[in-house]
């Protein structure tokens, strides 16, 4: 589906999204994170948390940004793969056929089969037990057309978003 670029602005907390990164080498990435949250609507930030043993973990913390993406129903099995394999033993996106573009606004891949795409630079952290939170500034938000109402803000409850954990499906 065409994309269209949506307003920069808060969005919704959502239950579960995908999150990608890239290393400094130009390794792309993306984990399954338990949500995305908003943490600032002023300026527009979302907070994601990492726990450090996770690949992706070393590749934020070596490239600050990061792209929070949403997967529709349909796309489960890319989901899973995401949640619970490592980039430590490969290349996630390319085993999955995902096609990867550069961020417009950030140094991190876009998955442009997902249908929202929320790039984001690191404006802080902290380590909060388990996880690290990043606060990711919103630089730039893409979408498939039918998820941006005429005033150019995303609206997600409008697709069949994948919202919560669907290990079990
Ligand atoms: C429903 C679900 C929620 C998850 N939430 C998080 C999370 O919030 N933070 C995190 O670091 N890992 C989370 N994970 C685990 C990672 O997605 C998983 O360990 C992944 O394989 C790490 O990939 P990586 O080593 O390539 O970074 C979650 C997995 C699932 C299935």
């Amino acid at each position: 589906m065409a994309k269209k670029s949506a307003q920069i602005r808060p969005f919704m907390p959502s239950a579960s999204a995908i999150v990608s990164c890239r290393g400094k080498d130009g390794f792309n990435n993306a984990l399954v994170v338990g949500f995305a949250c908003n943490c600032s609507y002023d300026p527009p930030m979302v907070m994601v948390g990492i726990v450090p043993s996770r690949h992706s973990y070393s590749l934020v913390k070596e490239n600050p940004c990061f792209v929070v993406h949403f997967a529709r129903e349909g796309q489960e099995e890319a989901w899973k793969y995401l949640g619970s394999e490592s980039g430590r033993d490969g290349d996630k996106l390319a085993h999955l056929g995902l096609t990867v573009e550069d961020g417009t606004a950030v140094n991190a891949p876009v998955i442009t089969d997902f249908p929202v795409a929320v790039e984001c630079t690191v404006v802080d952290s902290i380590m909060t037990g388990s996880h690290e939170m990043f606060v990711g500034k919103i630089e730039a938000i893409h979408a498939d057309e039918d998820l941006i109402d005429d005033e150019g803000k995303l609206d997600l409850s409008a697709g069949n978003l994948i919202r919560g954990d669907i290990r079990k499906r």
